[in-house]
């Protein structure tokens, strides 16, 4: 996967197209490969150069595609969880996909989707089952800080821990038994 920046003039790639085994930006026409190398330059005879567009190590499994949005060199395929039960499918279970576009950014939608306490209540009716926030039990290992919303990280005293400080800990959370 590439970024959706093109590194000639910041156009979004996403706007281009797919010519071959490369993607064309919509702008000047430079063609990149899957690393991110500008492998084709319409303006120049012989060698593109040396521009590159950031690229991210991906691995497709269980019915997703998994980015590694940080140090390519650490990225390990045996750190994606077991989702096994997505291809296999379980008796009485049926997997369902689709997207859901929001307008927010995606750490609210993890904090969302990992406090299930709230679905007996928000969720009523549908998914919500009563009494089923009580013997929730979930746990988050993560290599930065995620502060609840009434702390401040202890390194940039945000309230809310962004991706610019970096300090790198184990946090867990866990809803009540
Ligand atoms: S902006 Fe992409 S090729 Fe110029």
């Amino acid at each position: 996967m590439v970024a959706d920046r093109c590194p000639h003039r910041g156009v979004p790639l996403s706007l281009g197209k797919v010519a071959g085994p490369t993607l064309q930006c919509p702008y000047h026409g430079l063609r990149f490969n899957g690393a991110g190398a500008c492998v084709h330059n319409p303006h120049v005879k012989g060698d593109p150069g040396r521009l590159a567009v950031r690229s991210y190590p991906v691995v497709e499994r269980f019915g997703a595609v998994w980015v590694w949005t940080g140090d390519a060199a650490l990225a390990d395929a045996a750190k994606v969880p077991d989702y096994s039960w997505f291809d296999a499918g379980r008796p009485g279970y049926r997997t369902v996909r689709g997207q859901l576009h929001v307008q927010a950014g995606f750490r609210l939608v993890i904090d969302n989707l990992l406090d299930l306490s709230h679905a007996e209540y928000l969720h009523a009716g549908t998914v919500g089952t009563p009494g089923s926030s009580g013997s929730l039990k979930a746990s988050v290992d993560v290599g930065r800080t995620v502060s609840p919303c009434c702390e401040r990280c202890s390194t940039c005293r945000r309230r809310r821990c962004s991706s610019r400080c970096g300090t790198r800990r184990s946090a867990s959370t866990s809803t009540p038994t």
